[in-house]
């Protein structure tokens, strides 16, 4: 039976210590959500994402803007939360209405507060060899943190990533290559799937397709790693539905060395992650501010 790699455990832990690193510091980090339309797992994830803030002591101010908002007013917003010296962070909230476009909001966000990582500015420099980004998307970053804090060496195994979207397969593909792993990226044009994710000694499954991974695509002892977050009907529930990850939990546990259930996996992860680059966004403002007083006593 696979060891589950508790998300919601390590995740508390690592909210521990922002909390206590937040609390030392002489400014109030801040958050700024944008949230745009109505889809509900959407205002579920921004609403985690304000309570975990409240928790660790990172203020966050909240944006509803409804679904037929103009690209405009929202890259006015965007604008605005740009200049304002409170707002360390800015996220928005994917994915948008189908009118919006979605790479002129992302790249509306400097660089500098852009603690999603969605920005090309940071996305783009995962590609390059060496260099890290201002900030590293937060999925990515939450599977690594959860394979090292559960002590999964990642140099030199191969590393199957199911999955290429720009947001989480990708640059987490390329998080792994430049921790050493031999990595293999799989989509849906992947010919002799099966056979190729079952070379995978680590496996991340990122496709948003319900309990796709079963335990034949599974070698023996591999570590999985579930990021999918789909919500099935199920009539039984109070919600009318239930979560289940990309992976057959049940069936692959049972030839897995180590699994991450769903929830209470890679979502907590997530999270954390947002907490940590909003606290990292703080303290290089602090410290850009200290040069500048710096300077002017020369
Ligand atoms: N939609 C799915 N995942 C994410 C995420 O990490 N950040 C944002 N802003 N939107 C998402």
């Amino acid at each position: 039976m696979a060891r589950i790699l508790d998300g919601n455990a390590i995740a508390a832990q690592i909210r521990a210590e922002i909390k206590s690193e937040v609390a030392r510091l002489p400014i109030t980090p801040g958050l700024a959500t944008v949230l745009i339309g109505d889809n509900p797992a959407s205002a579920t994830y921004v609403r985690n994402k304000r309570k975990a803030c409240a928790e660790v002591g990172i203020a966050s101010f909240g944006y509803e803007l409804p679904a037929d908002v103009t690209e405009s007013e929202v890259l006015t917003l965007l604008e605005e939360l740009a200049q304002r010296d409170d707002v360390h962070g800015i996220l928005v909230q994917l994915p948008l209405p189908s009118h919006l476009d979605q790479s002129r909001i992302l790249q509306a966000i400097p660089p500098h507060k852009d603690v999603d990582g969605f920005h090309p500015a940071n996305l783009g420099v995962l590609g390059l060899k060496g260099k890290q980004p201002l900030f590293a998307p937060c999925t990515p970053q939450g599977c690594i943190e959860l394979l090292q804090r559960s002590g999964v060496t990642i140099a030199g195994k191969h590393a199957v990533v199911l999955g290429r979207s720009a947001i989480v397969g990708l640059p987490t593909a390329l998080m792994l290559l430049a921790r050493d792993a031999t990595v293999t990226i799989c989509h849906s044009k992947t010919a002799n799937l099966s056979a190729v994710v079952r070379q995978g000694e680590i496996v991340i499954a990122a496709i948003g397709k319900p309990c796709f991974v079963t335990a034949d695509m599974i070698q023996p002892g591999a570590v999985v790693v579930d990021v999918g977050i789909n919500r099935v009907d199920a009539p039984d529930q109070p919600r009318g539905y239930r979560l289940v990850g990309d992976v057959d939990f049940a069936g692959v546990s049972a030839v897995a060395s180590a699994i991450t259930p769903v929830p209470g996996g890679v979502g907590p992860m997530t999270i954390a992650m947002l907490l940590s680059n909003t606290l990292l966004a703080a303290q290089r403002t602090l410290a850009k501010q200290k040069l500048l007083e710096q300077d002017s006593n020369l």
